[in-house]
């Protein structure tokens, strides 16, 4: 079936790291029913060429195409931007969503996890950027949409190796927005509370401190990726925009008497 697109995104070229699950997957399907082709970058394999199947299959064109990339590989990231210039022509966008979780607090985070969150979740985010910049600098609207979470704008409990890499994508983002603004890219970093993925599957989780009582869908989210690679969002840089149900707005569980 042809999908009906309203072309936001209209010819954009946007790479995704992370993208064969979760809510990458379901940024590459907003992005190329919104118009525009995405380059799908996973470690695995299998499922990113089924998600670009299936993508492809739907919208009735060659919209998405696949690479594989372990994000803490700076020499796979070469090959992803190049591939995606490759298939596509150019790069519009880098969309960092790769990611993975970690557990304990500082006194009992185990040392490897510690290396093994920041060297994804942050070290893989630098390395994304620093690949793409030169193609990204050809353009003078371009975005960087870096994934990061409420865990980068509040402190979160028996998570500090995550905390502390999604803290370091906001320092960076903000940081890249003042250095990359006179080339006409932009970087921005969205924080997302509870979302549905298999990234969050296993855990048992309330809806207390959330006001809207409930986790998003991985589509909920895919609608704020789509504006920060659109030209709607030209003026937007630097800042780090909560998709949280209300979460980090204050203290929900204060009781009111
Ligand atoms: N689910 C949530 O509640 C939530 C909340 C806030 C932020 N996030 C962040 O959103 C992003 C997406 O998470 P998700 O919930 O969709 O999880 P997910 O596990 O469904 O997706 C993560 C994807 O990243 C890929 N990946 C992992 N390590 C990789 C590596 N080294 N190289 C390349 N790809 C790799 C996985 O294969 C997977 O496809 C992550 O950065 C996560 O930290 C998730």
């Amino acid at each position: 079936m042809t999908q009906i697109t309203t072309g936001r995104v209209d010819r954009k070229v946007v790479l995704i790291s992370g993208a064969a699950s979760g809510m990458g997957a379901a940024h590459a399907w907003a992005l190329v029913r919104e118009g525009g082709s995405v380059m799908v970058a996973d470690i695995q394999v299998d499922a990113g060429r089924r998600l670009v199947a299936e993508i492809n299959a739907e919208s009735g064109r060659e919209g998405a195409a696949f690479v594989a990339l372990d994000v803490t590989d700076f020499g796979g990231w070469e090959v992803a931007v190049a591939e995606t210039v490759r298939c596509f022509g150019r790069l519009d966008a880098l969309v960092n969503n790769a990611g993975i979780g970690s557990r304990g607090s500082a006194a009992d985070a185990d040392l490897d996890d510690w290396d093994r969150v920041i060297s994804v979740n942050l070290t893989g985010t630098f390395y994304g950027m620093k690949a793409a910049i030169p193609e990204l600098g050809k353009h003078p609207t371009s975005s960087i949409v870096n994934v990061s979470s409420i865990a980068g704008l509040v402190g979160f409990k028996q998570r500090a190796g995550y905390s502390a890499s999604k803290w370091g994508v906001q320092g960076l983002t903000k940081t890249s927005a003042m250095d990359l603004g006179p080339q006409g890219i932009r970087v921005n970093s969205i924080h997302p509370g509870s979302v549905n993925t298999p990234l969050t599957a296993h855990l048992t989780r309330g809806f207390g401190q959330v006001p809207l009582d409930r986790a998003a869908d991985a589509e909920e989210v895919s609608p704020l990726v789509v504006y920060l690679v659109s030209d709607e969002s030209r003026y937007v840089s630097g800042t780090a925009i909560a998709i949280d149900g209300g979460e980090t707005a204050g203290n929900n569980l204060r009781p009111i008497n």
